[in-house]
């Protein structure tokens, strides 16, 4: 019989419950009250005593309450039907959801029970195999969703029998496999695995080389992510932090989206889900939404849902990527899910570590981040699930404990600058202070340099300095006045500002401007860059200034024209007559 509890304390969505058997960390349990259900999941265990987060409201709830546990952990369930849908942070089915609103102890189903796949058998009768690998598959949207040995499996198991290729819903069973100490076991579609647990049943995980094109050449070209890769995105409110995950979401070279919007106001993810139906893919020319699922937990529900559902959206994609399917995981934002783990902790009366947030706060980000990418699965083909999060610091102050804990972890920093969001310069990536440290990578470096271009991290390292000491020039100038510095000062700014006017700067709202495919980015650069290099003749600062503002618009005409289009040729000759006019080498 299943372990029994009695509710003893209550505060807020923490509760106390007394038990009479054993209980496990993470385990589900549900509370009776009146005639529904709550569900709670167990975060600390004191002897008889044990506390759990209810990922509903407790309003109403008494001391004396029902409590039943379960025996199993959270999970998700996994299975060919998840694609298109939109979750809340317990894989609820919120288009199924009846009325606007949850209603409290109300579950649905995370895809549908009877609707019949099309399957096709990969593996055969005799075949020997182990968790993860591939029994057959069927089309969903356009992927092909791998059915596969459930992950909870140990050891080597042989494919007894294998159903004929034709229609069957998800639970009915495709195959049984035996292992050698006599055991058989029905597989069906669908499998349960608990989302706080990393999914294992690939072969090895590699170092991550490959750049991933996002399609933002702030990223793409000055620090490249790479599949299988992780960032994160720092930056005060209204900086630009959700336009930028949206216009990645929309535009990477990935087969598969998954967004979590996790505590963020709900009226911005309502704007997800009226956009993403209406947009195209740009790799397959069909609906974004075919390749998308997004978890959402909005502010107004409850915050235990809201720990849960970065889990669930992880382990949704480690899911996927076990198909050998390239996986974009974005969440926006990761600071709502420290804060969900800190209201916790704090309720707990547990000894607060830096800005109240739990001790191991850092140790939880870091094993999160560790889940991300890249793997080899058992057959050889390989998988990767991308990460960027986004992080709100409170007052944009860097040195809080989610930026910090964050910045140890995520290879890739992309830190968003108020300054820069203030003058309308977006993305308002902080060149200066950002980094990829992919790019410190030897394998990054050499897939670069044999596969895109040889000397390209020089080329952008030197695009990086003409930034720095534009920078410095502008400060001087600043101090010292316009016609108290030499020439080359304003020379040296207006060639920075030529960098962020004509590269850096992207239109997320242009139709053309708002992608760039790698090669275009690669094209852009060796114009700029030739510019950065070569000398000018001017005499006073006020030609610099005038003549710069001219190659810079032709530059942006260049940005907003199809590639290599009959317009886009024009602005090519024009800017080369524009740069004779002045360029001495
Ligand atoms: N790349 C961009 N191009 C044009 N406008 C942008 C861009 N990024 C942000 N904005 C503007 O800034 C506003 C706030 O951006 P948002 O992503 O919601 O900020 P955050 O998520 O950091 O609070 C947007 O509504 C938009 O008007
Ligand atoms: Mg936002």
């Amino acid at each position: 019989m299943p372990t029994q509890g009695q509710v003893i304390g209550i505060v807020s969505n923490l509760i106390t419950i007394e038990v009479t058997g054993p209980v496990s960390q993470n385990e589900i349990c549900y509370i009776s009250l009146d005639d529904v259900k709550l569900k709670a999941e167990v975060i600390k265990i004191n002897g008889k005593n044990v506390f759990a987060q209810v990922f509903e409201s407790t309003r109403g709830l008494k001391v004396g309450c029902l409590v039943e546990f379960t025996d199993h952990l959270l999970e998700v369930e996994l299975g060919p039907g998840m694609l298109s849908r939109n979750y809340d942070g317990l894989q609820n089915d919120l288009d199924a959801m009846t009325g606007v609103f949850l209603k409290r102890g109300e579950m649905t189903n995370p895809f549908s029970y009877e609707k019949k796949w099309d399957f096709s058998a990969l593996a055969k009768k005799a075949d020997k195999v182990q968790a993860g690998d591939w029994l057959g598959e069927v089309p969903e949207n356009f992927i092909k969703h791998k059915i596969m040995v459930p992950f909870k499996l140990e050891g080597i198991w042989q494919v007894d029998s294998i159903v004929a290729n034709g229609s069957y819903a998800v639970k009915e069973p495709v195959a049984v496999l035996k292992n050698a100490n006599g055991q058989s076991i029905k597989v069906t579609m669908t499998q349960h695995w608990p989302v706080k647990v990393p999914m294992r049943g690939y072969a090895n995980k590699p170092i991550a080389y490959k750049p991933l094109q996002t399609g933002v050449r702030l990223i793409d070209t000055i620090n490249p992510i790479v599949e299988g890769g992780t960032g994160f995105i720092p930056g005060p409110f209204g900086c630009g932090k959700t336009v930028l995950q949206h216009i990645i979401a929309a535009n990477a070279q990935v087969d598969m989206v998954i967004i979590c919007a996790c505590g963020e106001r709900a009226n911005e993810v309502v704007e997800i889900f009226k956009e993403f139906p209406e947009l195209d893919d740009p790799n397959t020319g069909r609906k974004l939404i075919e390749r998308t699922i997004i978890i959402c937990n909005t502010s107004n529900m409850p915050v235990a849902a809201r720990e849960a559902s970065v889990y669930t959206a992880m382990t949704i994609a480690e899911y996927y990527r076990q198909m050998g399917v390239k996986i974009l995981l974005l969440a926006d934002s990761t600071s709502r899910w420290a804060q969900a783990l800190r209201e916790m902790s704090n309720r707990m009366e547990e000894l607060p570590g830096p800005d109240a947030f739990p001790m191991d706060l850092p140790a939880i980000v870091a094993n999160f981040y560790a889940r991300a990418g890249l793997v080899e699965l058992n057959n050889g083909q390989t998988g990767s699930v991308t990460f960027l999060g986004t992080v709100s610091p409170a007052g944009g102050n860097m040195k809080e404990p989610v930026t910090e804990s964050t910045k140890k972890v995520a290879r890739c920093f992309y830190a968003l600058s108020q300054q820069r969001a203030d003058s309308k310069r977006y993305p308002s990536i902080d060149t200066i202070e950002s980094y990829s440290k992919y790019l410190e990578y030897k394998e990054v470096q050499e897939y670069l340099e044999e596969n895109f271009e040889p000397h390209w991290i020089e080329k952008i390292a030197y695009i990086k300095d003409v930034l720095l000491r534009g920078k410095e020039a502008y400060d001087q100038i600043n101090i010292l006045g316009d016609d108290s510095v030499p020439v080359e000062y304003h020379e040296r700014y207006w060639k920075s500002e030529l960098v962020d006017f004509g590269f850096l700067q992207q239109d997320a709202f242009d139709p053309v401007d708002k992608a760039t495919p790698l090669e275009r980015q690669r094209y852009m650069m060796d114009i700029i860059y030739n510019i950065c290099k070569a000398d000018f003749k001017f005499d006073i600062f006020t030609e610099v200034t005038a003549y710069f503002k001219k190659v810079i618009n032709i530059i942006r005409q260049l940005n907003f024209s199809e590639f290599q289009n009959e317009a886009f040729k024009k602005f090519e000759d024009e800017l080369q007559s524009v740069l004779m006019e002045r360029k001495i080498s």
